[in-house]
């Protein structure tokens, strides 16, 4: 099994204006297919060929850099993709919502540390919403790290590497971070991935 571009979850101009045409154009034909790629041309001849891509990532971690840079990339970008949908934000589902009551402090405070998370991550990386040790945590990584090679599974995630916010927010990544917050997540998706980290 190689690495394959999926398609996004919906059209190109759907996410406007909080994330535009000209963005995803970028970010999903020109970046994320580079992950694919390049991640396919690393994984020819080593042992990774034919694992899925969480086992990729996990198995090149701290082994084959290059590799796991492309795989990790591929991973975070496949799901930041449905971490989205148009017209999105607005309220978390309920149980998540008191899990990130009891585990974050509410939800206000949950999206405060979750922007922090992000303006904190110095350069090019993501931050985190996870699930480690049955509890949720806020995380943040640098370029194409991801929990999961931290013992913790990702439930949602958000690219604050440039490529994803310079052409609509410039250099404001406190107001793409909340954006995307407040009008962008797929909170129904975060939900599932939620009740799947559970089991
Ligand atoms: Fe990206």
């Amino acid at each position: 099994m190689s690495f394959t571009l999926p398609e996004l979850p919906y059209a190109y101009d759907a996410l406007q204006p909080y994330m535009s045409r000209e963005t995803l154009e970028f970010h999903h034909d020109k970046h994320h297919a580079a992950y694919v790629n390049t991640g396919n041309n690393l994984l020819k001849g080593t042992e990774f060929e034919g694992k899925s891509v969480e086992e990729v990532v996990k198995g090149s971690y701290g082994k084959n850099q290059a590799l796991f840079n492309n795989a990790g990339q591929h991973y975070n970008h496949i799901h930041f993709w449905k971490w989205m949908k148009p017209n999105g934000g607005g309220a978390i589902p309920g149980k998540l919502e008191q899990q990130i009551a009891s585990d974050l402090g509410g939800v206000d405070k949950f999206k405060e540390d979750f922007i922090q998370a992000g303006v904190g991550q110095f350069g090019s990386g993501w931050a985190w919403l996870a699930v480690k040790d049955g509890k949720l945590a806020i995380m943040k990584t640098p370029n194409g790290e991801n929990p999961l090679v931290h013992g913790a599974q990702p439930i949602l995630g958000v690219d604050v590497w440039e490529h994803s916010y310079y052409i609509d927010y410039r250099n404001r990544r406190p107001d793409y971070l909340k954006a995307f917050l407040e009008n962008l997540v797929n909170w129904e998706h975060v939900e599932e991935m939620y009740e799947a980290a559970g089991k």
